[in-house]
């Protein structure tokens, strides 16, 4: 098939193309209505029809004959285990514990969270929410109490799905007494803390609210899927916005099955039965996306893997797991590969493993630089795909479509539109720019199925955030170019939201905390290159006058509260103190100059700033604190 003919199509006759892709689905009420607009921007998709995501994973797969296919291989090298999980024994883990769940009081309309590390238990409680009705948030393992608290008054779950602990190469993670904590410093006070309880390290203390997972499990009956409307909301993902508070964005039921299904044939390439990996974490996107639900909508055999790619034990780990599970398309971030590239430069551990099953790799989560895609290239010798998506999407926005025909791969490029996605490139007017001149990457609304349908909570922020700047159009936030022949180049955020290791934060949120110690006067954090995770924060703060603080003393009493309030995983480490900083006339901090001249970045001084000077002063703090590029060695 060829690609241009079938992308024209989605985005000419886009009501005709997506009740095609609806098709492939099994749904109780086929949509009558295929797509609803009900304002300007307002569009919903599929919004009579009625279907279960929990059925379309699991048990439509058992009723036509598949119960004996591996649903999911769990493969943990932190607890040296094991485990290959059929679609029979999904279902009956999953559909007992929708059972055990509805003993605990959760029904249709309720919310729960998910805050566990990457075990089997993680996608049971996915998909058993999913089975009933309950909305279900999963929160990062990374993110630290507080962060868990903003998520629980904001979703106000019933219950929250945990486990006693994890483990991040070698040390313990104590997600249970992590959630005693967010429920302490939380207004909102779920019912009960559903734990299921590893046996790794100390035994957690228990706490009134506490249920013994493998308690319930015992004398729960397992439940059948129920009927749930389109448009019903499958999950709320929380994400980084440009203010300190997270924004939960919340997907449907329909439009996001029918986008899955078609990403897995179309864009990854994929036949059911196969083994399809994302290396990511389940509190991602790319973890709800293709992990659990892309995978096991298209019947394809998905890796849950719990270590890192390097460490645990070593740079061999990805090329074991592709091998050891004959995995056909595999999916991972570009600072996995700069990570197992600098254990393994040579890629000799790629040589001892049997790769042949392999069809594609493809990178997201972060800008692909052209050394690391063409390393993978040469070592996996097969096509390696950058593609570009957002939490909001859900799914590939950008890609080389795989499954419909093989495009040039050019490096620093994202791709091409995937179908459905009417990107554009508009300047500062909202006129389009023209070949390979840098604007907004946006992207023409009727979006397609399976993006946001809204912010949990927070309607105008939706409007405010992506639609209000460029009417009729979605704002990505991104910005980036278009080159003649339609390749598409995304060049980074254009606001305060940075990506350090392909986990996207707020640069706002962390200068909050700084802001917040009593030293600081004022303060700027922002993203510098780093070799290894693509970018890194950076604090520079004034001291109050008067205020006599070792810098390093600062720097260790921030850096710590930066990993109490947000988690280790913001990897906020360095703070410099400087005399100012630069500001334009009416008094805004110049974080874009800041980062530009710390990454060697070509840069003018803009005549609004209030002192030239200042550059100058800024410069000899890089240059004595060894910041900048010439800096980040890997
Ligand atoms: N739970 C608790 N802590 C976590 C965590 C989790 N799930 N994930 C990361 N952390 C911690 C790490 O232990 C580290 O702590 P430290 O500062 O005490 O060492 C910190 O958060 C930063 O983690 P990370 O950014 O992962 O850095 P790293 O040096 O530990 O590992 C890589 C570097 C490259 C191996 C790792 O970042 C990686 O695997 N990256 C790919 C991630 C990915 O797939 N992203 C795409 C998501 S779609
Ligand atoms: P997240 O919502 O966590 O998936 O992060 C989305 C952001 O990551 C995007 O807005 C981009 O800034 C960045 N991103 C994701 N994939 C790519 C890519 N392939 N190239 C460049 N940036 C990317």
């Amino acid at each position: 098939m060829r690609y241009q003919e079938f992308y024209q199509k989605s985005i000419e006759k886009p009501e005709e193309f997506w009740k095609e892709q609806a098709g492939q689905l099994d749904w109780y009420t086929f949509p009558g209505t295929i797509l609803q607009q009900t304002s300007a921007s307002d569009f919903r998709w599929f919004p009579d029809g009625e279907l279960n995501m929990s059925y379309l994973c699991i048990d439509k797969h058992v009723e036509e004959g598949f119960g004996d296919q591996v649903a999911v291989y769990y493969d943990s090298p932190v607890t040296q285990s094991k485990q290959a999980i059929t679609f029979f024994q999904l279902r009956d883990e999953v559909s007992r514990l929708a059972g055990g769940l509805a003993r605990l009081g959760l029904e249709k309309g309720d919310t729960a969270i998910i805050y566990m590390p990457m075990i089997p238990q993680a996608i049971y409680a996915m998909l058993a929410c999913a089975r009933i009705g309950v909305t279900h948030s999963v929160v990062f393992g990374g993110f630290a109490p507080h962060e868990l608290a903003i998520r629980i008054d904001d979703c106000k779950p019933k219950v929250i799905i945990t486990a006693s602990s994890g483990i991040e190469v070698d040390r313990l993670i104590p997600y249970k007494p992590f959630v005693d904590a967010a429920m302490e410093e939380a207004k909102h006070k779920p019912e009960n803390v559903l734990v299921f309880h590893r046996k790794l390290g100390a035994p957690v203390a228990q706490k009134p609210y506490d249920v013994d997972y493998q308690e319930l499990l015992k004398n729960a009956s397992p439940i059948p899927p129920v009927v749930l409307a389109s448009n019903h909301p499958l999950y709320i993902l929380y994400t980084s916005g440009t203010t300190g508070t997270p924004k939960g964005i919340v997907r449907d039921t329909g439009g996001y099955a029918t986008a899955l299904k078609f990403s897995m044939k179309y864009v990854y390439g994929i036949e059911p039965g196969a083994t399809y990996w994302a290396a990511s974490d389940v509190g991602w996107v790319v973890g709800h996306s293709y992990i659990v639900y892309g995978p096991l909508l298209n019947r394809n055999s998905t890796v849950l893997f719990e270590g890192k790619p390097i460490k645990t034990p070593d740079a061999s780990t990805f090329w074991r797991i592709m091998a050891e599970y004959k995995v056909e398309v595999m999916f991972t971030a570009p600072t996995a590969i700069r990570a197992i590239k600098k254990e393994d430069p040579q890629g000799a551990h790629i040589k001892q493993f049997d790769l042949s099953y392999l069809k594609y790799q493809f990178l997201a989560g972060e800008r692909c630089d052209a050394a690391t895609l063409r390393w993978t290239q040469e070592k996996l010798k097969v096509p390696v795909m950058d593609h570009w998506w957002q939490t909001e999407s859900g799914w590939p926005m950008l890609a080389n479509m795989a499954g419909v025909e093989l495009q040039e791969v050019k490096p620093g490029s994202a791709g091409l539109p995937v179908c459905g996605y009417n990107v554009q490139v508009l300047n500062e007017n909202g006129a389009p720019c023209p070949a390979a001149e840098e604007g907004d990457v946006v992207v023409k609304l009727p979006l397609p199925p399976g993006c946001l349908l809204d912010i949990w909570n927070n309607p105008q922020r939706f409007i405010n955030g992506y639609l209000q700047k460029f009417p009729g159009y979605y704002l990505s936030g991104d910005g980036g170019y278009i080159d003649d022949g339609g390749y598409v180049y995304i060049t980074g955020r254009v606001d305060d939201i940075i990506n350090v290791a392909g986990h996207r934060l707020s640069t706002a949120e962390m200068e909050e905390i700084v802001a917040a110690h009593p030293a600081v006067a004022e303060c700027a954090v922002f993203g510098i290159h780093c070799a290894l995770k693509g970018q890194k924060p950076l604090g520079l703060v004034v001291l109050k006058s008067g205020v006599s603080l070792e810098e390093s003393s600062l720097q260790g009493e921030v850096v710590q509260q930066v990993r109490h309030e947000i988690g280790a995983i913001a990897s906020f480490k360095k703070l410099l103190v400087v005399k100012r900083l630069p500001k334009t006339r009416s008094g805004k901090t110049m974080r874009k100059l800041l980062r530009n001249i710390a990454d060697e970045a070509q840069y003018s001084v803009p005549s609004t700033i209030d002192d030239p000077r200042i550059i100058e002063e800024i410069k000899e703090v890089y240059k004595h604190n060894q910041v900048g590029i010439n800096y980040t060695h890997i």
